[in-house]
């Protein structure tokens, strides 16, 4: 699992992390983007709430996400879960239905860092990469032509999502505490990555060492 605050780099992360290690990456946001796009009941639903930064009510997240997780290719290669749960009661409910994660990944970033990635971040609707204007700019025009920007993408908008994350953060820590490995996420990309990676390959050696496969 990765959490931190909104635009503190887990998308980022994760597509570094699904490159190199073959994870499913399931991401509640982005789950909840595609029901907005198809236009469908839940989705009308959850841009309510996304709108106003709060998280989306969990008879609609948490069924979504149940069902991403029991896809069979999340099954074959493990999953790595962005954004989610983000309160105790999506957290008992994951465990409910039988998705313990190994490792809980908390990218720090410093608040006033978080505000300016956030409305210097655009989208490539082609390949689903994350662009920022200043930090990872596009690599060629026809790219920079047709990036996109998020609805939830403003200064104003990210100072509310903010809030919600300082109401739940806790709640969700304290029931991973035993597994939670904290990044400085005011590193660059490759840097965050570097120490991410350094911990993966070690929970690695060790289920090789205990279970003798893998
Ligand atoms: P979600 O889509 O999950 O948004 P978020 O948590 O606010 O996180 P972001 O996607 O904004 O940021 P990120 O951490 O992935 O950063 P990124 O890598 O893009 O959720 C959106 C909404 O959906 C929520 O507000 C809520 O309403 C709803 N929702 C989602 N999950 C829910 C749940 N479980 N329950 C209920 N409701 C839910 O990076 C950001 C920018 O910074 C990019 O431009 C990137 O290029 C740049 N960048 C990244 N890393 C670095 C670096 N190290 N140095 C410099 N720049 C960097």
């Amino acid at each position: 699992m990765i959490s931190g605050a909104p635009a503190s780099g887990k998308g980022t992360q994760c597509e570094l992390i699904t490159q190199k290690y073959g994870l499913v990456h399931v991401a509640a946001g982005d789950l909840l983007r595609a029901e907005v796009a198809a236009g469908s009941e839940n989705g009308r639903r959850a841009k309510q709430f996304m709108e106003k930064g709060q998280l989306v009510p969990d008879e609609i997240v948490v069924m979504m996400v149940k069902e991403r997780l029991l896809r069979p290719d999340a099954h074959k290669n493990g999953w790595l879960l962005d954004g989610y749960p983000r309160s105790s009661s999506q957290a008992t409910a994951l465990k409910e239905f039988g998705f313990e994660p190994d490792l809980f990944i908390l990218l720090d970033v410093a608040e006033d860092t978080l505000v300016e990635r956030v409305v210097g971040r655009r989208l490539d609707p082609v390949t689903g990469k994350i662009y920022h204007l200043k930090y990872s700019p596009p690599e060629t025009e026809e790219i920079a032509a047709r990036l996109t920007q998020r609805f939830d993408d403003t200064e104003e908008k990210v100072k509310l999502r903010l809030c919600t994350h300082h109401q739940n953060v806790e709640a969700v820590l304290s029931m991973y505490k035993d597994i939670t490995v904290k990044v400085n996420g005011n590193l660059s990309k490759n840097d965050v990555f570097a120490k991410i990676d350094s911990v993966l390959d070690e929970l690695l050696e060790q289920r090789k060492a205990g279970s003798g496969y893998l």
